[in-house]
């Protein structure tokens, strides 16, 4: 069957090659892709958000079931509007999609189902602010309530910057919303537990460990990602069944009783702190770069995976895992998150022969007159497999070093807290 892809990022480029890999896939269209994308699917330069002009673009190329990578898509509607349109499409509907899409409503959603979070407030003013920050300690994590391309959580160590970036939030620096959620600031372990969702059940989709911050040793400010580690050691049997038991099946029950049920892929960031899970966010989408490195370890056909998933039969169906360890790290532009130039080619990438068990994923490039350019931030996700989280590192440094991009950059700590620097 012909199947549409959203999305440009390496979480698309491992699930295309994961599309491409399955027996029930003909033809794959990206929307719109990206340079590793372009080499296995076809790439439809669109913008994302124009649903009408995608729902033509899937009527003319015959696809037959998209799925949907980003968030932005979810959260605005997009799975409604196809469904509408007797189009096959994989992931929530706007209304389950609130879940990332509003912080205040899944801190709400938590409350009223003690689903364990951190406290909090919504606020609309700074009256609200003033009044949880007179009985609350530092630090505080201000949110900002909608969708912020990964920029709307500050950690605040001082009441002055607690009102400093509220106040920036009330005046609408972020289009998506004007609220914001005050938060206690949680110590613990970060990791994030993945399902994969339909009407009535749901199934393990792998855990993952990510390091957001663009430095060494977890230092400087925040990205989407600069790689990521699967499994998640720090999850084990017990906290796994408190991580179901206290927040997702609370969660998805909730959901169902506003006669909106979960439908898709469903990511669980967590804090753990003495064996207790507590829920920092969700996100309505596999992760990136998470899924750089759950779906090398995945054995079972992914499109037949989603479609038992579309079908409500996921209880049916047994999802298989390698028992071999991946990670990734994530090549990234000299620069990022700040300021940092684009359509730099990459030399070496066609050139060099990579070790048949390294994956190159691709997130910002682009394919131009036969050679490689970059085109974002974070540009590509190097993956490997194998039974050492210490050697497939060296693997992957000594595969970077190799490719010898000189605008780019990458963390070399990737996986710190369980092998060391
Ligand atoms: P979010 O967008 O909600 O994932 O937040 C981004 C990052 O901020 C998370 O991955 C955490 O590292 C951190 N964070 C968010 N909320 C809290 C909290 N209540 N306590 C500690 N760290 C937090
Ligand atoms: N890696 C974090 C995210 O996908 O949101």
């Amino acid at each position: 069957m012909n199947i549409g892809l959203i999305g440009s990022g390496g979480r698309e480029h491992t699930l295309c090659r994961k599309i491409y890999e399955s027996k029930l896939s003909s033809n794959i269209y990206c929307f719109p892709g990206n340079a590793g994308t372009s080499k296995i699917a076809k790439n439809i330069e669109i913008d994302i958000l124009n649903f009408k002009k995608l729902l033509k673009l899937i009527k003319f190329y015959k696809i037959k079931l998209v799925i949907v990578g980003p968030e932005e898509p979810l959260v605005k509607g997009l799975v409604n509007f196809l469904k509408r349109n007797n189009i096959k499409v994989f992931g929530p509907n706007k209304f389950a999609a609130r879940l990332e899409g509003s912080k205040a409503f899944m801190k709400k959603l938590c409350q009223e189902n003690n689903i364990p979070t951190a406290k909090f407030k919504i606020c609309s003013n700074q009256k609200d602010v003033n009044k949880f920050l007179q009985k609350s300690k530092m630090p505080i994590v201000v949110k900002a309530d909608g969708l912020a391309a990964g920029k709307g959580v500050t950690i605040c160590k001082t009441k002055k910057k607690v009102i400093e970036i509220s106040n920036q939030i009330f005046k609408g620096k972020f289009i998506s919303s004007k609220k914001l959620v005050l938060e206690e600031f949680l110590e613990g372990e970060e990791a994030s537990y993945f399902l994969i969702v339909d009407k009535n059940n749901f199934k393990f989709f792998g855990t993952a460990q990510d390091h957001k911050r663009v430095g060494q040793n977890d230092r400087g400010p925040n990205t989407g990602g600069m790689g990521a580690y699967s499994p998640a050691p720090i999850i084990n049997k017990i906290i796994e069944n408190k991580i179901i038991n206290k927040i997702v099946k609370p969660t998805l029950f909730a959901l169902k009783k506003r006669n909106n049920p979960y439908t898709g892929f469903l990511y669980v960031g967590l804090m753990i702190k003495n064996n207790e899970p507590y829920l920092i966010e969700y996100n309505v989408r596999m992760g990136d770069p998470e899924c750089q490195v759950i779906l090398p370890r995945l054995k079972t056909d992914i499109i037949k995976i989603i479609l038992s998933s579309i079908k409500n039969n996921l209880k049916n169906i047994r999802i298989k895992w390698k028992k071999e360890k991946c990670m990734t790290i994530v090549l990234c532009s000299k620069g990022y998150p700040g300021r940092y130039k684009k359509g730099i080619e990459i030399k070496n990438l066609n050139k060099i022969k990579f070790d048949k068990n390294i994956f190159i994923f691709h997130a910002g490039t682009k394919f131009k007159n036969f050679k490689f350019f970059s085109n974002g931030g974070r540009v590509l996700n190097i993956s490997s497999l194998g039974w050492n989280f210490l050697t497939i590192r060296k693997k992957i440094v000594s595969s970077i070093n190799k490719l010898n991009w000189k605008a780019g950059f990458f963390r070399k700590d990737i996986g710190w807290r369980i092998i060391g620097h």
